[in-house]
């Protein structure tokens, strides 16, 4: 065998030696490094007579090849052996639904739904969406609604105080604030609602640390609590879609509204079940009130201006129009209950009001 052939069969026997792509690279650079055996080879070509450059030449390019084809193939080897055996020592989480083709299996979550519903129908009725903060400062989550220091509407709010000692900034407990920030832009006539997070240190059967509301507030020279009483009857009738639905308007306290009122509205109750419209019970859905004077001095308002607000908790507008039973399950990530109680993001029929 030439010297030429002989290189060729341990040049190839090598690779298949190789077990790891520490050895494959070292491979690599004893043949085709710098000073590589067939780099020196290649080099020394120059050295020879023209017929026997060209016989050699062919040669060693064709070990060239060889050998690159046969490198690439090892590395992917060594490299789908590697994950191989990691895959083999790590836990792999079989229960993860697969991504690939079940768009059409995933759902919408029930608060989702109720939240794009009640954007829809608030949107409707003239009110334009705004957003706050979840993080607040204690001006606008109690001091401008007219709730000072030691007020005890503070401890009612089983609040979570931000930072070490001071109680500067919290996790807002009500959408309220939002009020405060759209009456400071000072612009008026304004019709706004703000649905979002809330937060209040408070965990059993009927609350979780973390709930959502929906805040409404509409402002101008004459507003009444006639206008208010109208816009949430209506509201309501729309969003449970009855339009005989019968309401309750009961005196209640909110510091920063004044008068104050909780609106509840007719159900029948039995046997665990509600149903809405029916039956001779009241169910409680939602504060409100006019905005109190205070409030208006609080952010520098001088103009006469009236305006009611209102509050609503959303997971309870959900539970209520499509009879959710337990709080608690909205927020324990369970596909089970998602596919139960989940909405298809095809089905709009309730969005219909634009
Ligand atoms: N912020 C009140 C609450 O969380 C609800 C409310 C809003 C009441 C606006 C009156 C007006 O209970």
């Amino acid at each position: 065998m030439d010297r030429i052939s002989q290189l060729t069969h341990s040049v190839l026997d090598d690779i298949d030696n190789c077990r790891d792509l520490e050895s494959l690279e070292n491979l690599r650079v004893k043949y085709f490094g710098k000073n590589g055996v067939i780099t020196s080879e290649l080099k020394s070509l120059s050295t020879l007579e023209k017929e026997e450059k060209k016989e050699i030449g062919k040669k060693l390019n064709l070990i060239k090849n060889t050998f690159f084809e046969k490198f690439e193939k090892k590395k992917k080897n060594i490299e789908v052996l590697i994950i191989n055996e990691k895959l083999k020592e790590e836990d792999v989480d079989v229960s993860l639904p697969s991504r690939e083709n079940n768009y059409f299996d995933s759902k919408i979550h029930p608060i989702t739904q109720t939240i794009n519903e009640i954007v829809s129908i608030l949107g409707a009725l003239g009110l334009t969406y705004e957003e706050g903060p979840d993080i607040e400062d204690d001006f606008h989550n109690f001091t401008a609604l007219n709730i000072p220091e030691n007020h005890p509407a503070r401890q009612m709010h089983d609040t979570f105080y931000l930072g070490k000692n001071s109680n500067d900034y919290v996790l807002r407990t009500h959408t309220s604030p939002v009020q405060i920030r759209a009456l400071k832009k000072n612009d008026f006539p304004l019709k706004i609602f703000a649905p979002g997070r809330t937060y209040r240190c408070d965990s059993d059967l009927t609350h979780t640390p973390m709930f959502h509301q929906v805040e409404g507030l509409v402002v101008d020279e004459n507003i009444n609590f006639a206008n208010l009483k109208w816009f949430l009857e209506k509201f309501c009738r729309m969003f449970f879609d009855n339009e005989n639905l019968e309401f309750r308007f009961r005196p209640s306290y909110f510091p920063f509204t004044e008068p104050s009122a909780e609106v509840d509205i007719k159900c029948k109750i039995s046997s665990g079940k509600i149903s809405i419209g029916d039956g001779n019970q009241w169910l409680e859905i939602l504060g409100c009130g006019m905005v109190h004077p205070n409030v208006f001095a609080k952010v520098g308002i001088e103009r006469k201006l009236s305006g009611f607000a209102f509050g609503m908790g959303i997971e309870r507008l959900a539970m209520l129009k499509y009879g959710m039973p337990d709080l608690r399950n909205f927020y324990d990530g369970d596909l089970r209950w998602l596919n139960h109680y989940g909405f298809s993001f095809l089905d709009n029929s309730d969005l219909s009001w634009k």
